[in-house]
Formats: C-alpha cells, structure tokens, sequence
C-alpha cells in the first residue's frame, strides 16, 4: 500500500536530488521562508531548516497519515519547533491555511508532477504563492516517467519561466547522493520555476538552463 506515489511515507528518488539543491544554495536560504509542497517525509525542508530557513512542510489534508508521518520527522531530527510548522495545503485547493501563509520566499516539490491530472492544480498554488511574493522561486525535482508528459503548455498558460539545473552543477548527476541510493537509475531533473514578469532577484549558487 505505502508503494502507491499519493502516499509520502518514504524518500522518493527526487527528493535527494532537490535536497542537495538546498544545501548548495544554503548561504541564500538562512533567514529565508520556505514551504515544501507535497512534503512526504520531508527531506529538503528539513534539510533547509537544519540551514536557518523558516520552514513550512505541507501535505494534503486528504492523506492526514503523511502529516503525522512529518510530524514524527521533524521529532527525529532534532528541530526547534518554532521555526518549522506543518500545515495541510492541497494543490489548487485554497484553504484558510493557504490563504493565511506569510509570503515566502522559495517553495520546494518534490517528486509532485507524478500524476498529469494533478499538474495544472500544483501550479495554480505556486502561481498563487509567487504572486504573493513575486520575486519568489518555486524548486521543484522531478522524476521522469513518460515521455509524453509536460508542463510546457501551463508554463506558457501561467506565465511561468522555467529553467532547469544540470545536475552536474550541484553534483547530483550521480546514483547515490549523500548516502542515499535512492536516485539510483530513475532520470531526474531539476526545475527552477518563476514568475515571468518578476525576473528573481534571489541568486542561486548553480547555473541554469532556460527553457521558457
Ligand atoms: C510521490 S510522493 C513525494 C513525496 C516527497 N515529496 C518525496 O519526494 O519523497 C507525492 C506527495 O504528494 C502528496 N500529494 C498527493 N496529492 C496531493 C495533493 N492533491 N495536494 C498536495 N499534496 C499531495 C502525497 O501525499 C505525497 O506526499
């Protein structure tokens, strides 16, 4: 049952990827606000709190057992309570949650565009939280499953620029990243996406390749 991609009750192959993508970019991230969507079992938000963010860590009120499952996560890994908070988001749902969020700064997905039904509702609350705080970045690891499956037409939609992160720029272009064999052969790729007309002013510390 845990095998099914709705359930984040364990570390997907994306979700090392994108971790180390915080800890390259951890300078910028100190002081900063950060929302995982999607979070499962967390590892780049946790990864930013142990690095000074102020984290928030969501998952859908629909599957409660992945935000107790955060919950114990962030037990275990020793964090201050009062800079991590976990709040229940549903992707093109707006909730009072949602709605009542304090800007933040960078918003973290993980292994999210795994089901097509699903990606238009992913980027209509990352446009929502972007046009909170248009300078806002949304870093999002992806895990390749068909081919066939693109966000291009809703980037163009969303008046989203998207660039991607070679891997080799923060070196995950490897099967195992920090201990983990988790990315192993799975085809991942690293996508920053932003608000078209708010050019970021947040400096990442990899290179990018625009795409739109
Ligand atoms: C494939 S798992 C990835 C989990 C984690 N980010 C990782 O990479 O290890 C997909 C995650 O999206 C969450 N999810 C599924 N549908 C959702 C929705 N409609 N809104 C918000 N989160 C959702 C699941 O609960 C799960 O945690």
């Amino acid at each position: 049952m845990v095998l099914h991609p709705c359930y984040g009750l364990y570390v997907w192959p994306s979700a090392p990827v994108l971790a180390q993508y915080v800890w390259y970019n951890r300078e910028m991230l100190t002081g900063k606000v950060v929302l995982e969507v999607g979070a499962g079992v967390a590892l780049p938000g946790i990864v930013a709190a142990k690095v000074g963010a102020e984290v928030f860590l969501s998952d859908t009120e629909f599957l409660p057992q992945c935000l107790e499952h955060v919950s114990e996560n962030i037990s275990l890994n020793n964090l201050d309570s009062s800079k991590i908070t976990i709040i229940a988001i549903t992707w093109g749902f707006f909730s009072s949650q949602l709605l009542s969020l304090k800007p933040v700064d960078v918003i973290l997905g993980s292994d999210c565009f795994y089901d097509t039904k699903d990606f238009e509702d992913i980027l209509v609350t990352v446009v929502f939280l972007l046009k909170q705080n248009p300078i806002a970045q949304f870093w999002c690891a992806y895990q390749e499953r068909s081919s066939d499956w693109t966000i291009e037409h809703l980037l163009t939609k969303w008046s989203l620029s998207c660039e991607e992160v070679p891997l080799a720029n923060f070196d995950a272009d490897s099967a195992e990243i920090g201990g983990s064999t988790m990315p192993g052969c799975h085809t991942v790729h690293l996508l920053v996406i932003k608000l078209k007309e708010f050019p970021s002013v947040l400096t990442t510390c990899v290179k990018c390749t625009e795409m739109t």
